[in-house]
């Protein structure tokens, strides 16, 4: 007779316990125990421990089984992990992280990735097998729009699974806040009862309702005519990876030496200036031609503008050329810093415009969230949860999937809050996000090429650029060794089927196949994977912080960040003044209705994970808990580099603070 202590925890998780019937089956490499059920109640945190008695020994122990019947109501049970104490003392723990639900069957693997025996790898491929081929079932690739990265193939929240939904309590939590901002704003746009506005303070009015929150919105509403805040937002604000150094000018942004002089100052010229790497430029080609909608039945516009900048001497950036269209002309001047006070402002204002359709569909959902869930998706797909990088990656896709899709059924569908909020039709949307994935590159997702390949490496107080790179590093040095611990060499890597077939299935849907993007579809070396791996990880951790976070912060107070424009860009100088400016920029309702997605997309919600908490202890070996503490402890130092920084400063960058950021795009 051979009895092995079995001890089976449930998870800590709201709801996880179950009373429905659980039993247990050992399985080892000379046989199987009969089904043990476990005839106790399961409670969330909770282990119960019991035994399993067999005829004779099983053998080393290769996997367990867990069975989950209900007679009548379904309960269904969160497990976190079982552990087992064999007859000669040896123990193993198989991690499991997951839902039971209904009545079913879940295989779970030992977690330690050693090298298994030979007399059991038949078993373990068989349970490789059933595993892939249960999740490929469960998670499907589906095409959203023609020309987008494929995403989940469900149609509402409640097709996902389980394991994809979001936690009780953040469910809970998300409703909640939904329910009171969106009253808040709502009322407080209903309040002024009149759909354009009377002056620019009373802009201020639908943000201060819920003060303690909106020292920042404070800030942009004083400073957001300035030129120097204009330029700072191209460093540090929501979409900070625009702006590159510009070494000449392009043919259709005709800027001329005398229109510029004032703004350089004495003493240096255009050409110098150019030389000297200080001209920096944002071209928003990318819109040109794009539909404008209604809103209310009134026809919205949208312009393709080119801004270029400088970096005085004092170090700022400051806008000094504005063109609102991509073919120059005598309908489309390029506006200057010495003209009249509205027109400059209006021409800065169409920036921001264009600005915010860039940032939201291109920076943010393309560029984060998209690709976000394709990684999710092909490594749900191609990767056992014994696989070293499904164990790595995993904890970085928590909740992608329900935010995506809830952001698929509510707010960029057709009718959808952006759709109704922008200038934009939705057809324009599907385009400009279709246009963007055509021109991402491999380059422009790994932090360090980017920074260098936009001409940025010297440009002072970039403080996205100087934080995202330490959390780069970071990232990647934590990365390097869970990359070393189980992969000796290249050989290894080439060799790694699953893993190969993974990186295959996120080039081909996610970036369409398309080579020129330079984004790998194999990995030939170690440091071919530890790159793509960093690159997936800062992609859903520190990139999405940095154009996630602050979208509140910059565009609660609306003029700083208009979703639409009601009136054409000018075709002429000395046109444009207060009460102009005040019927172009969106309206009440639409801007009530943008800031209510704004401040939810940008808040905190409950059972958030900081980047680097992994309370899933999937490694079970202790160089990987190593390598985890290192992580967690360098994270702290940049945190702490973060507070010291602008300890005394007014307006601080905390986008990339590592407290502030979380492991996986999850709002
Ligand atoms: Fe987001």
């Amino acid at each position: 007779m051979a009895t092995y202590k079995v001890t089976v925890t449930t998870g800590e998780v709201l709801e996880a316990g179950s009373s429905n019937s659980i039993s247990i089956t050992l399985v080892g490499s000379q046989g199987e125990s009969s089904k043990k059920p476990l005839r106790t109640l399961l409670y969330p945190g909770k282990a119960a421990e019991f035994t399993v008695r067999c005829e004779r020994d099983l053998g080393p122990l290769v996997l367990v089984r867990l069975h989950k019947w209900r007679l009548f109501l379904e309960d269904a049970w969160f497990c976190q992990d079982v552990q087992v104490t064999a007859p000669g003392g040896r123990s193993y723990r198989f991690p499991c992280y997951q839902w039971l639900e209904d009545v079913t069957t879940l295989e779970l693997r030992e977690g330690a990735g050693k090298k298994p025996a030979d007399d059991v790898l038949d078993i373990l491929k068989e349970h490789r097998r059933r595993e892939l081929a249960a999740r490929q079932d469960a998670y499907r690739w589906k095409i959203f729009a023609e020309g987008w990265p494929r995403c989940l193939d469900v149609g509402s929240i409640h097709e996902l699974q389980s394991d994809a939904k979001f936690s009780c309590e953040r469910g809970s939590n998300f409703v909640g806040f939904l329910l009171f901002q969106g009253a808040t704003h709502l009322l407080s746009g209903f309040l002024l009862r009149h759909t354009s506005w009377k002056s620019l303070d009373e802009m201020r009015s639908i943000f201060s309702k819920t003060k303690g929150r909106d020292i920042v919105p404070e800030y942009v509403a004083r400073h957001w005519r300035e030129d120097t805040f204009f330029g700072y937002q191209y460093l540090n604000g929501n979409n900070p990876i625009v702006i590159r150094k510009c070494t000449e000018l392009p043919e259709k942004f005709p800027v001329t030496p005398a229109m510029v002089a004032d703004s350089l100052g004495a003493g240096t010229t255009l050409a110098e200036e150019l030389q000297a790497g200080r001209i920096f430029i944002v071209d928003y080609e990318i819109l040109e031609g794009l539909p404008a909608g209604t809103i209310h039945g009134r026809q919205q516009y949208v312009a393709a503008p080119l801004c270029l900048l400088h970096q005085d001497a004092g170090g700022h950036l400051r806008p000094i050329a504005i063109q609102l269209s991509q073919r120059p002309g005598p309908t489309s001047p390029i506006f200057l810093p010495s003209d009249s006070e509205w027109d400059w402002l209006l021409a800065k204002t169409w920036v921001r415009n264009a600005d915010f359709y860039v940032h939201q569909i291109l920076s943010h959902l393309l560029r984060t969230h998209l690709f976000g869930e394709v990684f999710t998706i092909a490594t749900l797909r191609h990767l056992a949860s014994c696989h070293p990088v499904f164990k790595l990656l995993i904890p970085h896709f928590r909740f992608t999937l329900h935010i995506n899709t809830l952001a698929r059924t509510v707010l960029i569908n057709r009718g959808g809050v952006i759709d109704k909020g922008s200038g934009l039709t939705h057809e324009g949307i599907v385009l400009l996000l279709q246009r963007g994935l055509e021109k991402v590159t491999y380059t422009s997702l790994c932090l360090p090429d980017d920074i260098r390949a936009r001409g940025v490496t010297s440009v002072p107080n970039y403080f996205y650029r100087d934080d995202g790179l330490k959390m780069w590093e970071a990232t990647e040095s934590f990365v390097t060794g869970i990359v070393a611990f189980y992969y000796g060499d290249d050989a290894a890597v080439r060799g790694d089927t699953e893993l190969q077939a993974w990186v295959m299935d996120i080039f081909t849907n996610g970036f369409l196949g398309r080579a020129s993007s330079g984004v790998p579809s194999s990995l030939r070396t170690v440091a071919e994977l530890t790159k793509f791996l960093t690159m997936v990880i800062f992609t859903c951790s520190s990139q999405h912080a940095a154009v996630n976070n602050g979208q509140y912060d910059l565009g609660a107070f609306m003029p700083n960040a208009p979703s639409s424009m009601r009136h054409p860009p000018p075709e002429e100088k000395g046109r444009a003044f207060e009460q102009h400016f005040l019927d172009t920029v969106p309206e009440v309702d639409t801007t009530a209705n943008i800031l209510v997605a704004l401040i939810l997309l940008s808040s905190r919600l409950d059972d958030a994970r900081r980047l680097g908490q992994y309370p899933e202890e999937r490694f079970t070996e202790p160089e990987p808990r190593r390598l985890i503490r290192d992580f967690r402890r360098r994270l702290e130092e940049l945190g702490d580099d973060v507070e010291e920084r602008h300890r005394a400063a007014e307006l601080r960058y905390r986008y990339l603070d590592p407290r502030e950021t979380e492991n996986s795009i999850s709002i």
